[in-house]
């Protein structure tokens, strides 16, 4: 089985996804940090993260074994990786390796941008999760927090705006939602109660397709 999990920014995607692999006993994979790890190590090495060729050979060069997490999640890191992210060469080196990842048996859930569009377009059930860009940046402002960084919320959001139009306007694998994607907006959900919705929306997918 493969779930597909894509959405904007901070949307809870990432959550979602990481308690529905651990309820299905699913493997899990976060693909922004694929791309936060490119743009760690072009920033790292003292390139710009538009700079095609030393992005490409980070992406190319990527050992998504050796990924820490907490580093490649600050503040510091996210507005470059969603410009690495727009290079369609980075994206390409990526592909096989989310591929094999997606086709692990039992099966995986992935969450990101384009999932359920480019990755793993025959994805057992598509979820495309959304919620305000404002309780979206209280959200990411309080992740930030937790994990000892300021965090204004003013320009979380304002990042948050930046890097959805960006991911939304490029043309190697846009931001969109896939037209089979279920929508789950989760500005007015808890944790708990966006779990259960993902719940109900995976399980309709599968009774329904156990009788068709
Ligand atoms: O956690 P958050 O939603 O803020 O971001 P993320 O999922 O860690 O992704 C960071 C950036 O990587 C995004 O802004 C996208 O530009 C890029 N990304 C992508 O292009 N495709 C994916 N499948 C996942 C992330």
């Amino acid at each position: 089985m493969i779930i597909a999990i894509d959405g904007p920014a901070a949307s809870g995607k990432g959550t979602i996804a990481k308690q529905i692999a651990s309820v299905y006993g699913l493997h899990h994979l976060d693909t922004g940090l694929l791309y936060r790890a490119v743009a760690k190590a072009v920033l790292d090495a003292g390139h710009s993260p538009d700079d095609v060729a030393h992005a490409a050979a980070a992406a190319v060069a990527l050992n998504p074994k050796h990924f820490d997490e907490n580093a490649l999640k600050a503040k510091a890191i996210t507005e470059a990786s969603s410009v690495v992210a727009a290079i369609p060469q980075v994206r390409e080196a990526l592909i096989s390796y989310q591929r094999a990842f997606a086709t692990k048996p039992p099966g995986a859930v992935l969450d990101g941008r384009d999932i359920g569009t480019v990755i793993a377009p025959g994805a057992d059930v598509k979820l495309f999760v959304v919620a305000t860009p404002e309780v979206r940046a209280e959200r990411r402002a309080l992740e930030l927090r937790r994990r000892g960084e300021d965090a204004d919320e003013q320009e979380v959001l304002a990042e948050l705006l930046r890097r959805d139009e960006r991911d939304a306007r490029r043309t190697a694998a846009p931001l969109v939602q896939a037209p089979d994607a279920h929508l789950l907006d989760t500005t007015h959900l808890g944790i708990d109660a966006a779990f259960r919705a993902a719940v109900a929306i995976i399980e309709t997918v599968r009774t329904g397709r156990k009788r068709g």
